[in-house]
């Protein structure tokens, strides 16, 4: 049995749409339940940022969860392949008329992702002061909370409908399979297997 830590949402379901075209048999969510049983495996329906600790702890053998999401919580896990799906970018944004000054002594940026916000602005050795947010970013520069946002960008919809526009991209990002490292020795006979059905198919 191997069980996989899939993050809600269109990830969830292309994903599964995946298994489908491997297996050539439905792999369906019953209506709110969170667990699926489907031959030998058990999907975990989760939070996209809660994959990793899932994945971490061996409550999951594997699992499904965005470069950006692994880039933040920066955890010891195995990644396995780039499924392509869930194409993204982290960006910095701002208001249309605010330009990134990198000599102002500091700025204040809101996001999700402190983490990868840190890390980015310290390798350009300029100070910023990070706000955490868990969501809605882009209203924290229109109401004077933030000078810059960090945030994930899809189809550049938000920011646009907001007057914010991009001003650097930090990472881009798309869905990766990944394993946690016991269950990488433990079962790594069924885990190649998958790893080499699922490369076939995407
Ligand atoms: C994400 C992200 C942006 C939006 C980007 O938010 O934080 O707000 O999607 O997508 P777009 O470029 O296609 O407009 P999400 O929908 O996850 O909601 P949240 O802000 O509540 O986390």
């Amino acid at each position: 049995m191997l069980t996989v830590a899939l993050p809600k949402g269109r990830i969830a379901e292309e994903t599964l749409e995946i298994f489908e075209k491997i297996f050539e048999k439905p792999f369906i969510f019953d209506d709110r339940k969170l667990i699926l049983e489907v031959d030998e495996f058990r999907f975990l329906l989760v939070r996209n940022q809660d994959v990793p600790a899932y994945v971490l702890h061996q409550a999951a053998d594997i699992g499904v969860v965005g470069l950006d999401v692994l880039e933040e919580k920066n955890e010891d896990l195995v990644r396995l392949l780039d499924l392509g799906i869930g194409k993204c970018k982290v960006c910095i944004g701002m208001k249309e008329e605010d330009e990134l000054d990198y000599s102002s002594p500091e700025i204040t940026i809101a996001t999700k992702m402190t983490n990868i916000t840190q890390k980015y602005f310290a390798k350009k050795a300029m100070a910023v002061e990070v706000i955490k947010l868990y969501g809605s970013i882009e209203l924290a520069p229109l109401v004077g909370l933030a000078d810059a946002v960090v945030d994930i960008v899809e189809t550049g919809t938000t920011m646009k409908q907001n007057g914010l526009k991009i001003v650097e991209t930090i990472m881009e990002s798309s869905a990766y399979l990944i394993a946690n490292k016991n269950s990488f020795i433990e079962k790594k006979k069924e885990i190649i297997t998958l790893y080499r059905k699922i490369q076939k198919q995407i």
